[in-house]
């Protein structure tokens, strides 16, 4: 497997797994078939509530491949957990820490305990000693320097190897550029060629910090954008690749960390072998011409205005 090197020095994967939503045996054989067709790096979230599973996942893998942990990358992150049914008031569009109005994050020590016992239950349910690389999920305005504090603290007790953000933009960085000690290594979010997201990925290269690809395949189920589906066909056809390898490449090529979802052996297998083919510039740049700011999913909805 490739690797591209973080500021810090770690080797991460260019191509990793997203494991939301798969659970229980199905995430077995996903995990498995996974790393028998090459991949190295896996995705999940505290809010995704497969981190127990993907651990036991990874204990399946450990049995019948040996103890291959220090081959693999896992990356998970730290969430207001907002979808956790029943936690919240139907319809109320924030999770249960990290803002002000919370009755969890009244005393005095909050943050730091949150964070805290969110790591411990990561590394114990993905049954590791460390995490390669934990996420801020969203950029929670209420506590982003603190949450961001405690996350280097985490680092230099070497209980993670590499910290980040989800999606951010040029701010959230500035303000850790000028407050935090550490600078974030990884920033993930959604980019396609529907939405290239150029400038605040061009903004986040120029201090270090590299960008992971969620939802990267998403776009193959839009309707035709202006021919766009028509073009990926195209190079599919030129290159005997399939639609959605080409999106991968795109990504590849952009210096991106792609990591697409898939229960299906098959397509597991395919979304990896990307590394035989090189779009030309001329296609690369018509692929980016196809931007239209298209957002998938409503990223700052957790936090709006921030
Ligand atoms: N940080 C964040 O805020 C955030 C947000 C969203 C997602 N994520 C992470 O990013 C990962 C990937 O995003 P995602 O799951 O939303 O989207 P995705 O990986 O772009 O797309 C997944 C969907 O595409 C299908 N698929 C996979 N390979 C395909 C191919 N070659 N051709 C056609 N269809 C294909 C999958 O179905 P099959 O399984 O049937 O193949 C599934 O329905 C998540 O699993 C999660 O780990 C992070």
């Amino acid at each position: 497997m490739n690797t591209i090197k973080l500021h810090n020095g770690v080797e991460m994967p260019c191509i990793g797994l997203g494991t939301y939503p798969i659970f229980g045996d199905q995430l077995k054989q996903t995990v498995l078939s996974a790393y028998d067709a090459g991949y190295r790096l896996i995705d999940t979230a505290d809010n995704y509530y497969n981190e127990e599973d993907l651990g036991n996942s990874l204990s399946n893998l450990y049995k019948k491949r040996g103890n291959v942990r220090n081959d693999m990358f896992l990356v998970t992150k730290i969430s207001d957990e907002l979808y956790r049914q029943g936690d919240i008031t139907p319809g109320m569009n924030r999770g249960i820490y990290f803002w002000k109005s919370s009755p969890y994050m009244q005393a005095p020590n909050a943050c730091h305990d949150i964070v805290n016992k969110k790591v411990e239950d990561s590394l114990r349910f993905l049954k590791t000693d460390f995490i390669d690389l934990i996420l801020m999920h969203r950029p929670y305005p209420d506590f982003f320097e603190e949450i961001w504090y405690e996350m280097e603290q985490l680092y230099k007790e070497g209980k993670v190897r590499a910290i980040g953000l989800c999606n951010s933009y040029e701010r959230h960085l500035d303000t850790l550029l000028c407050k935090g000690i550490i600078a974030p290594m990884v920033n993930q979010v959604e980019t396609s060629p529907l939405n290239t997201k150029s400038e605040v990925i061009e903004y986040y290269a120029s201090k270090g910090v590299k960008t992971m690809v969620y939802s990267p395949l998403q776009t193959l189920k839009y309707k035709n954008e202006n021919n766009y589906q028509e073009y990926l066909e195209q190079l599919a056809n030129k290159y005997g690749k399939n639609k959605g390898q080409i999106i991968l490449k795109y990504n590849v090529q952009r210096g991106l960390i792609p990591i697409p979802k898939s229960t299906n052996s098959k397509r597991l297998a395919l979304n990896i072998d990307v590394f035989d083919f090189e779009l030309t510039s001329e296609e690369f740049n018509n692929l980016t011409s196809f931007n239209k700011d298209l957002q998938y999913l409503p990223e700052s909805k957790g936090c709006p205005g921030f």
